[in-house]
């Protein structure tokens, strides 16, 4: 297919729908009950509008940006999402290729399909791991430890999935992983349920906020994230327990429906964050939203679906167009704003409407 023809991260939708078998593309595309949440998560970014400065001289503008240590060229990454495969047999080796070429963050999902390792080989950019938490706590260990040696420069703990959303899309579909698809990142327990199986029986659904304290014990000089905040009490509580950063989401609505948008309670986090960095995700589609996430303090932004389509459309010259179309959308909206570097973008950038 023509990638130059796709003008927009909504427009790999599309492709990705004609590309995948239909229960991986519904397995990608649903969220939980009646999927309020998800389309809240596209809908609010509307409320808020943007105040462009004018006679600013922003003769060069420059996105790239630093999220909690890491360098990158942009404040956006790809979202932790399980599977690649299903939407193309190069699955995080052409994702963490496509980021890697453009030195924009990946974060690599516990349940990806290929190894931490392999991942890393792949692509040489920036990278984090995100971590469900087995029940075998030394498999949990082990993954940390692996990550870690493999130079993935963040640990991502999600704490908002303590078992899967109620997501009808999934259950309409028999979502049974075919098995040079299942996660790769467990080699000695690799069966044809695997996938299933892990949420169901074999993610910890006992973690509590003490957990974290082995967990940034075994990330050593690595920083701990937590993901899937979206209230003021649990930010506080995120920072007491030492991690370095907060990403304000809802799993793109595929947890418990009825949740805020991130972005309409990313700003009352930031308050009360302290010393964490946070990071949103969650509905991210255009170079606008960007600069409206950072504007209201996020240090960067990540985007789930429309990545994953991109690869379904493209492999990894899919990804790549999309990090391109994105890139061009920033620069544009930040040359308009009047602000030529992301640490420019300010509160007074966004406004009510
Ligand atoms: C996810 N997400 C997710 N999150 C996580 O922490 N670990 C995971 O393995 C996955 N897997 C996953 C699979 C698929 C198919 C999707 C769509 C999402 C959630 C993801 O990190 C992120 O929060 C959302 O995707 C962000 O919303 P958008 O950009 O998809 O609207
Ligand atoms: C999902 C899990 C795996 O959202 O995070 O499907």
């Amino acid at each position: 297919m023509d990638l130059e023809r796709i003008l927009n991260l909504n427009q790999f939708e599309a492709h990705a729908r004609e590309q995948m078998e239909p229960y991986a593309f519904a397995y990608y595309c649903g969220a939980a009950g009646d999927e309020i949440t998800m389309r809240r998560n596209l809908d609010a970014w509307n409320r808020f509008s943007l105040r462009p400065r004018v006679f600013v001289d922003i003769s060069s503008v420059d996105i790239s940006s630093s999220m909690l240590g890491t360098p990158v060229s942009m404040p956006v990454g790809f979202a932790p999402t399980a599977l690649h495969k299903l939407a193309h047999p190069d699955g995080e080796l052409a994702s963490a290729r496509a980021t890697g070429e453009a030195g924009a963050l990946i974060c690599l999902s516990t349940l990806s399909t290929y190894s931490i390792e392999e991942v890393a080989k792949a692509g040489r950019g920036p990278r984090w791991f995100q971590l469900y938490v087995h029940k075998d706590r030394e498999l949990a260990i082990e993954l940390v430890q692996r990550a870690v040696a493999s130079g993935y420069s963040g640990i991502v703990v999600t704490a908002d999935l303590p078992v899967p959303g109620y997501r009808e899309r999934e259950f309409a579909h028999d979502l049974t992983v075919p098995e040079d698809a299942s996660p790769a990142n467990f080699p000695n327990a690799a069966t044809e349920e695997e996938f299933n199986d892990y949420l169901d029986h074999l993610h910890d659904r006992s973690l509590t906020w003490d957990d974290l304290s082995w967990i940034r014990e075994t990330a050593g000089e690595v920083p701990v994230l937590v993901k899937g905040i979206l209230t003021e009490e649990d930010a506080i509580l995120a920072s007491e327990h030492g991690a370095g950063g907060i990403i304000v989401s809802n799993h793109g609505g595929r947890q418990l429906d009825r949740c805020p948008a991130p972005i309409d309670v990313l700003e009352e986090i930031v308050q009360v964050a302290g010393e964490c960095e946070v990071f949103l995700d969650g509905g991210v589609r255009r170079g606008i939203d960007v600069v409206t996430a950072l504007a209201l303090g996020a240090k960067g932004v990540f985007v789930g679906r429309p990545f994953l389509y991109a690869l379904a459309a493209g492999g990894e010259e899919g990804v790549g167009r999309a990090l391109e179309l994105l890139r061009a959308e920033i620069e544009n909206a930040m040359t308009l704003l009047g602000v030529s570097r992301v640490n420019e973008i300010t509160r007074a950038h966004v406004g009510p409407n």
